[in-house]
């Protein structure tokens, strides 16, 4: 049987040249964190125990990891890679004889696919330390591979390295697989005598090499994925990188993204087949969308479940909703949290819903608002519907019941109910309930009187 391995991601850092308050592997890409991203890759190879390194924005860091269910240590000070390795110490130390994998919490565009062969090359091999390397065009920033004679490799970081070694095109991904006990015994001799004065984990490298340990440099040809997000505008590349991936897979499954530069879909929304997503369609977080719906242009969904053959059309804002099947919704519309459309209802253009479910078949075509109501089946709702839900206080409830019809621009005034296929003129202002089957108008009569002054005829 395999050995398991223990896994550990570097995420103390400060991330300086984000300039911001916020921990770097905090910010938020295609709803998710950096460091969601990575521990998901990691996730994906099961560890025996995965644990993250916390240090700048300890409280908010732990808060995300306990989210994710990993463990956590503390690094108090930020004084390198390897120092924030040290912090680990007694964790690594009760699995001695084990493996760790250790990765830098910035590099959220790597897949557990990618990973794998490196996990399988260190245990095939029995290496002290295998490192993920890659070949990238443009290497500023990382750390290059020196290859010498004797098979002895070691890391450079770009500050402290020559100008021709800063040509070489061969960098440190940021992923190590050790063997925890010569990880151990190496980590004090690392010293800090460098450009940055800080503990460089990637002098490892070289303490084991001269030591005559055996050392794996694995180049991985997925050279995209190796992106260390130093600051926004790599953040921004990383998650257009992203976006793309997430686009070729719903693509992939049978969705239909027409303007595939445009559409933005976070990492966990599902979208059913035969789907089509027209330009400019934002849908974030926990969404789920059916098959054969229609997303026109503008959309924005959030938190929200749609179903199946449901079409939702311009510039449409939903968010924290559900849409049964068939219904359809906008141009120009706002559902907001606590709306449920009913399957085959139509919500048409500038009509906003909150806190309220709409009953099957039931219409809103125009210019209405209904706020904490409850609309039964086949009801129809005339232009400029509203539903006067707060008294400044409170907020009341609406019910309207099955067939009932609401006339163009009546005012309903909460808490009131429209009884079963009852019947309100347009125009009134409603504050009583209203029986079954009955008409309730409470506008004025209609008067009639001849002009005192005399009109100019225009000619
Ligand atoms: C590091 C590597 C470099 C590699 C590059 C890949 C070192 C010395 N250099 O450089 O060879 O090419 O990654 O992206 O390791 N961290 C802590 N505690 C600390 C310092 C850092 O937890 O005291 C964490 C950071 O939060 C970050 C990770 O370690 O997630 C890497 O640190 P960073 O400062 O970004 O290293 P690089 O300079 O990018
Ligand atoms: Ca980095």
């Amino acid at each position: 049987m395999k050995k398991g391995f223990l896994a550990l991601i570097l995420a103390a850092g400060k991330g300086t040249r984000f300039k911001s308050e916020k921990a770097k592997v905090l910010f938020p890409m295609l709803g998710k964190s950096m460091l969601n991203l990575v521990i998901d890759c990691i996730q994906g190879l099961k560890p025996e125990k995965a644990c993250v390194v916390v240090g700048h924005q300890k409280d908010e860091v732990v808060k995300e990891a306990s989210l994710l269910k990993v463990h956590y240590v503390y690094q108090k000070e930020q004084l390198g890679t390897a120092h924030a390795v040290m912090a680990a110490r007694n964790i690594l130390l009760k699995d001695r004889d084990k493996d760790v994998l250790i990765i830098n919490g910035d590099l959220p565009l790597i897949r557990s696919e990618t990973l794998k062969p490196l996990l399988d090359s260190h245990r095939k091999k029995g290496n002290s330390l295998t490192f993920l390397t890659a070949e990238l065009e443009n290497p500023t920033g990382f750390g290059r591979i020196i290859r010498s004679e004797h098979n002895m490799i070691k890391v450079i970081e770009e500050k402290d390295a020559t100008p021709s070694e800063r040509k070489i095109k061969e960098i440190n991904a940021g992923v190590y697989l050790f063997k925890i006990k010569d990880l151990l015994e190496a980590l004090p001799k690392v010293s800090n005598q460098n450009k940055k004065s800080e503990y460089y984990l990637t002098d490892i490298t070289e303490i084991l090499s001269q030591e005559g340990k055996k050392i794996g440099a694995f180049k991985t040809s997925h050279s995209e994925e190796i992106i260390g997000i130093n600051d926004r505008y790599e953040l921004a590349m990383a998650i257009e990188a992203l976006r793309e991936r997430k686009i070729r897979s719903l693509a992939q499954r049978g969705v239909t993204i027409l303007d595939p530069s445009t559409a933005w879909i976070d990492l966990d929304v599902k979208i059913g087949r035969d789907t089509t997503i027209y330009s400019s369609v934002i849908i974030e977080g926990d969404c789920v969308v059916g098959t054969q719906c229609k997303l026109y242009p503008f959309v924005h969904i959030i938190d929200s479940r749609v179903g199946k053959r449901v079409k939702v059309l311009s510039s449409t804002m939903i968010e924290e909703s559900v849409i049964e099947d068939d219904a359809q919704v906008g141009p120009f519309a706002h559902l907001r949290p606590k709306t449920l459309l009913r399957k085959g209802s139509k919500i048409g253009n500038f009509v906003e819903t909150k806190n309220t479910v709409f009953g099957r078949r039931s219409k809103a075509g125009h210019l209405t608002y209904l706020g904490d109501s409850e609309v039964e089946d086949e009801v129809n709702i005339g232009a400029g519907t509203i539903t006067c839900n707060y008294d400044g206080i409170k907020k009341h409830k609406t019910t309207i019941k099955k067939g009932a019809f609401i006339g163009s621009g009546t005012e309903l005034v909460a808490p009131v109910k429209v009884g079963k296929r009852a019947y309100v003129g347009a125009g009134s202002t409603i504050t009583k309930n209203v029986s079954p089957e009955s008409l309730a108008v409470t506008r004025s009569n209609q008067v009639e009187k001849p002009l005192r002054i005399k009109r100019k005829k225009r000619k």
